[in-house]
């Protein structure tokens, strides 16, 4: 079978950590390089969990720093659940690998305009990188089959009652991407929140004994005791790897084909993803909402992608 060429484009990040573990390895998956963007953290931060996890999980692919700020709004990063340095929970090694000498914006266009067959963009973060990209070089999305990205949510946010982290922390970013003809796939807070990380989810995964199996577990301890803290919730729900997931296994989820609108008009639903799952409005439809997610096949992926580090 044909490897996916994907760019993931992310702000790690506990959730996008286990994201770039599951692309990282795989044999459905070319990763073409990483993207980062500032969002659950500054880009400074950020860029250094990405290199971190690249080293320590041996993933020798570019990653590339993109913007630091939101195309309108000022970045408001998000300590209460991943730390200060974005990645807390885990003592990486010192780092002795660097950055891809490119900007991420860059490196989108150019590896987009030259890759020989389609690329999938996955995005895990606010959405800046990518509009930016496509208002760079609109051509390149002749040559993008489609774009994934975890965000949104057709019910509740988790910023505001109306708006999801990545959705609310760049909405004009969003908005562009989402307006820009090419085929979206939403995986929302409306999926995402089915797949929490139990306790008894970690000790499946600690029992694979292996390094991605170790930062797995220390992440997603954290992770969990942050969640409790800021949320009340018995355990995190584990949003980036679902689209990673599904280019594994479709089935994992299941698709309704929608209008979906971005909400940028600074009201209280500033950063919602208003998607018209009963096609109230007989609009256009541009965008695939995930609607259900098997929840016992998302974990055998994830597990399956921490063997693959055996
Ligand atoms: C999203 O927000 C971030 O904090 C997570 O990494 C995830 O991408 C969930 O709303
Ligand atoms: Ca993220």
């Amino acid at each position: 079978m044909n490897k996916r060429n994907i760019i993931l484009d992310c702000d790690p990040g506990h959730d996008d950590a286990i994201a770039i573990m599951l692309a990282g390895k795989s044999d459905l998956i070319n990763l073409l390089g990483i993207t980062v963007v500032g969002g659950n953290q500054t880009l400074e931060k950020t860029g250094r969990n990405t290199l971190n996890l690249c080293q320590y999980l041996d993933i020798d692919v570019p990653v590339c720093l993109g913007s630091a700020n939101p195309l309108v709004k000022i970045l408001e990063v998000c300590p209460q659940i991943h730390g200060e340095s974005g990645l807390d929970g885990f003592d990486f090694p010192d780092l002795t690998i660097d950055y891809h000498n490119q900007n991420g914006i860059n490196f989108i266009v150019e590896t987009i305009l030259k890759s020989k067959e389609k690329v999938t963009v996955v995005t895990t973060g606010p959405m800046t990188n990518l509009a930016l990209a496509i208002r760079l070089e609109p051509k390149i999305m002749d040559n993008i089959d489609e774009v994934l990205l975890m965000g949104g949510s057709y019910t509740n946010g988790n910023v505001t009652p109306a708006a999801e982290f990545n959705i609310y922390s760049d909405p004009e970013a969003a908005f562009i991407v989402f307006n820009s003809g090419l085929p979206v796939k939403m995986f929302g807070l409306d999926v995402t929140r089915k797949v929490m990380v139990y306790e008894s989810v970690i000790e499946r995964m600690e029992k694979l004994n292996n390094k991605a199996s170790l930062l797995f577990s220390k992440l997603m301890k954290v992770f969990n005791e942050n969640q409790y803290r800021t949320f009340g919730l018995e355990a995190g729900p584990l949003h980036d790897p679902l689209p990673i997931a599904y280019l594994l296994d479709e089935s994992v989820v299941e698709l309704s084909w929608v209008h979906c609108d971005i909400d940028i008009s600074r009201g209280d639903s500033y950063g919602r993803t208003n998607c018209d799952i009963f096609d109230y409005m007989k609009l256009p439809k541009n965008t695939f909402v995930a609607t259900k997610v098997d929840v016992n096949k998302y974990w055998d992926i994830i597990e399956q992608g921490i063997k693959n580090y055996n």
